[in-house]
């Protein structure tokens, strides 16, 4: 009897994990993607008593942008992630934009119960009916398109209540006015707050974390023809111990391969005002975190360990050109791969941030290194991490093929290009729901991904997972982050003109 009942159990268990399970075709195997449903930026990270939290927006009942709420996942290692309960439900024509939380350790904001530290998430309140009234105007009775709200937390974050004094800060006059992310000043014992708005980004400061105060706007640099998103203000030390702050600003077209991408400035905050380095940006217009198309709204953890060597980042793998059309259809999009950041002075003396993945050993399966000449590398599941080092040469080749299709990685006049524009898209239905988005996605990954690198080229890892490729190369120096949709997973990897190298291939796990 109890074989009986166990089997059934078993069947009904296997039987949910078909239904939403982490199998379909493209779904990323050890990267955080939500169970059902449509997912973009990354939200509220924090860290306490050994949990990384993660906090997305999210639209649980479509595979399609929608009334956005706070979905939820915790892990202890950034690997393995646990879904939670969604954390906070849009109220009617109130929209939970993104936004970022911290650990009131002292209670300064008076909303801890006594017990454990509060946790404070600052989001952008979108209100929906008023976007509709909104006539364009500044002045506008209906200007509170998007203002700054508070909820909090007071069982770690598990549950959240919304602050009964909302809004924390008032709209002052921008219909784009959003993302609010807090930061801790050491030095002068007090909170930030980065909002974007429109074409600038905006400082607050406060002392008990309810009040705040407008500091300075950060303006008129870096690439400023779409809409500014989804800041992020941190302090980083480099190797000598030199600090610098780091502005990252996400704009949501104009990339500089085509869409949504995010753009980082490094100089000094002194409380009051953000200023570049003067020779930071030296010819270039904007430097950019990323030079794939899929690294979108990406931002760091707060209150993790020694975060002033190295933070914690995540971003949204996908584009906003195209996100809504991938032929995904229970779920829709893709965390990167956590990322460690950590400041550096590059051969002109500049600083520059690299990013470099978690490790992912304890998810390796197979492993194998060798040193050169391997030129072809059968391959199968699309799981895999590959450390080439050892590189000498200026020009060189990888591609990632089965036996119609193929996705390519070249290096050549000092420039990086990724070309996924050799699967068969048009025999991939992008939603069978939605058959007239299928121009749209069939016409998205014609334009090859190309990236400046003048120095020489030392290493290069590749993760794969199924639809997603990411570069780092020469320790996360340069980052290129693309998804892909292919009829058949890859077979074969070839190498070609790499000269000498070593290579380590690694088959990985699932997490899920
Ligand atoms: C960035 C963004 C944010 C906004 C959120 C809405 O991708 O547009 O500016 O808060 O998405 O979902």
């Amino acid at each position: 009897m109890r074989k009986i009942f166990i089997t059934i159990l078993v069947f009904f268990i296997s039987c949910e994990k078909k239904e939403v399970g982490y199998n379909e075709k493209f779904r990323p195997q050890f990267h955080f993607s939500p169970k059902l449903g449509w997912m973009n930026d990354p939200n509220g990270m924090f860290y306490i008593n050994g949990d990384y939290h993660l906090f997305y927006q999210y639209y649980p009942d479509d595979n399609v942008w929608g009334p956005m709420h706070w979905g939820h996942a915790v892990s202890k290692d950034l690997i393995h992630w646990k879904n939670e309960p969604i954390a906070i439900y849009p109220d009617g024509n109130n929209y939970i934009f993104s936004g970022s939380a911290i650990v009131d350790q002292e209670n300064k904001s008076g909303l801890g119960n006594g017990v454990n530290p509060p946790i404070l998430a600052y989001y952008t309140n979108h209100d929906m009916l008023l976007e509709r009234f909104w006539n364009g105007s500044k002045d506008s009775l209906f200007i509170d398109v998007e203002t700054q709200h508070l909820a909090y937390s007071q069982d770690l974050g598990k549950t959240w209540v919304k602050y009964n004094n909302n809004p924390v800060i008032k709209n002052p006059g921008y219909r784009d006015y959003r993302d609010p992310k807090v930061t801790w000043l050491k030095e002068q014992e007090k909170w930030i707050i980065s909002l974007a708005a429109r074409d600038r980004i905006m400082f607050y400061s406060s002392k008990n974390l309810i009040e705040w105060e407008y500091l300075s706007d950060f303006k008129n640099i870096g690439e400023r023809n779409g809409v500014w998103e989804c800041p992020d203000l941190f302090p980083l030390i480099d190797e000598n111990g030199n600090k610098k702050w780091i502005l990252f600003v996400s704009i949501n077209k104009n990339s500089p391969n085509g869409g949504s991408g995010t753009q980082y400035f490094i100089g000094d905050f002194d409380g009051e005002s953000f200023k570049i380095d003067d020779n930071f940006l030296g010819d270039n217009n904007s430097i950019w975190i990323d030079y794939g198309s899929d690294n979108y709204a990406g931002v760091t953890w707060n209150n993790t360990p020694n975060n002033f060597k190295s933070r914690k980042f995540i971003g949204w793998m996908s584009n906003w050109r195209y996100g809504q059309v991938v032929p995904t259809f229970k779920w829709r999009s893709a965390m990167t791969i956590p990322r460690n950041i950590s400041l550096y002075l590059d051969e002109e003396k500049r600083y520059r941030i690299k990013f470099n993945p978690i490790s992912l050993e304890k998810i390796v399966s197979k492993s194998n290194s060798s040193h050169n000449k391997k030129n072809k590398i059968k391959i199968s599941g699309n799981q895999n991490r590959f450390f080439i080092s050892d590189i000498s040469s200026n020009e060189f080749d990888i591609k990632f093929s089965n036996n119609e299709e193929d996705l390519s990685i070249k290096f050549s006049s000092n420039t990086f290009e990724i070309d996924r524009s050799n699967f068969n898209y048009k025999s991939i239905n992008p939603d069978p729901k939605r058959t007239y988005k299928k121009e749209i996605f069939e016409n998205s990954f014609i334009k090859n991904q190309t990236a400046k690198y003048n120095s020489e080229v030392k290493s290069i890892e590749i993760i794969l997972d199924k639809s997603s490729i990411e570069l780092f190369i020469n320790d996360g120096e340069l980052v290129m982050t693309d998804v892909f949709f292919y009829n058949n997973e890859f077979q074969l990897m070839e190498l070609s003109g790499l000269n000498d190298f070593k290579i380590e291939e690694q088959t990985l796990n699932s997490i899920w």
